[in-house]
């Protein structure tokens, strides 16, 4: 057995019991070094498989080759692991093992919740990494987003080797969003170092965003009140 699991943003208390469980069941855990990190204090007398980032595929096909020697398996991935996690890949480089896929909160629920309510209507999730992806076909689905007046959450917002690519999400999303369109930005959401910043299209400071945040951009109705974002559901409308 294989579990891919998504264990939240780090803290045992943001992992669901189904996570734990998993972990606890395992005989070998495998993961990014960061990752493993954060749940060491549960791992203690597994066998552990860590490597490096950009090594996905290795660790794959280390945990399968792991799992076919009869040890249960678990991949673990930050946040949700069928959200720019390493879900996706396990299922497609599995052979006959059987898979079993522990949903985990991803880091846009982790940092609304942290936020207030902005995730009230419909939103989407955009990553501006093109290590995978053509950096064209991210800036068009920014622009689409943008558009269809989605609350849109930025994963791997800005990065060292990417210094830019925010700024210029940010000069596209301006064509279609008025500058006092919220802001959120959360760094380390849900785990220690969380760092918390309220502002506007027209104030955010890019340079204080970096991997380990996420950027929430609010929709026509969102709004902030006391300190926190809120994107209307519509109930106005109704009643
Ligand atoms: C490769 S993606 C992994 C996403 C993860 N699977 C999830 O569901 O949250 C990495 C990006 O997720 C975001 N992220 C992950 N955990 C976060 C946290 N605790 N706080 C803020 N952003 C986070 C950052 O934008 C980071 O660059």
């Amino acid at each position: 057995m294989i579990y891919v699991v998504g264990i939240g943003s780090g803290g045992k208390e943001t992992m669901t019991y189904e996570a734990i469980h998993a972990i606890e069941k395992s005989d070998t855990i495998v993961g990014y070094k960061t990752y493993i990190d954060l749940v060491k204090d549960m791992i203690k007398e597994k066998q552990v498989v860590s490597n490096g980032m950009k090594q996905e595929i290795d660790r794959v096909k280390k945990a399968v080759e792991i799992s076919k020697t009869g040890k249960t398996v678990s991949i673990i991935s930050s946040g949700d692991a069928g959200v720019y996690g390493m879900a996706g890949l396990v299922l497609e480089l599995a052979e006959e093992e059987e898979v079993k896929i522990i949903s985990g909160v991803t880091a846009s629920t982790a940092a609304a919740a942290v936020l207030g309510a902005p995730l009230m209507h419909d939103f989407c999730h955009i990553s501006l990494s093109d290590l995978l992806t053509p950096l064209d076909l991210i800036y068009k689905r920014v622009e689409f987003a943008s558009e269809g007046d989605f609350v849109i959450c930025l994963y791997n917002p800005r990065s060292k080797g990417r210094p830019d690519y925010l700024k210029n999400a940010f000069e596209i999303i301006k064509k279609f969003k008025t500058g006092k369109t919220p802001v959120g930005i959360v760094k380390n959401a849900g785990r220690d170092g969380q760092n918390v910043q309220i502002c506007t299209i027209d104030t955010i400071n890019y340079e204080s965003v970096d991997m380990l945040s996420i950027v929430i951009i609010g929709n026509s109705s969102t709004y902030i009140k006391n300190n926190k974002i809120i994107t209307k559901r519509g109930y106005e409308r109704k009643y």
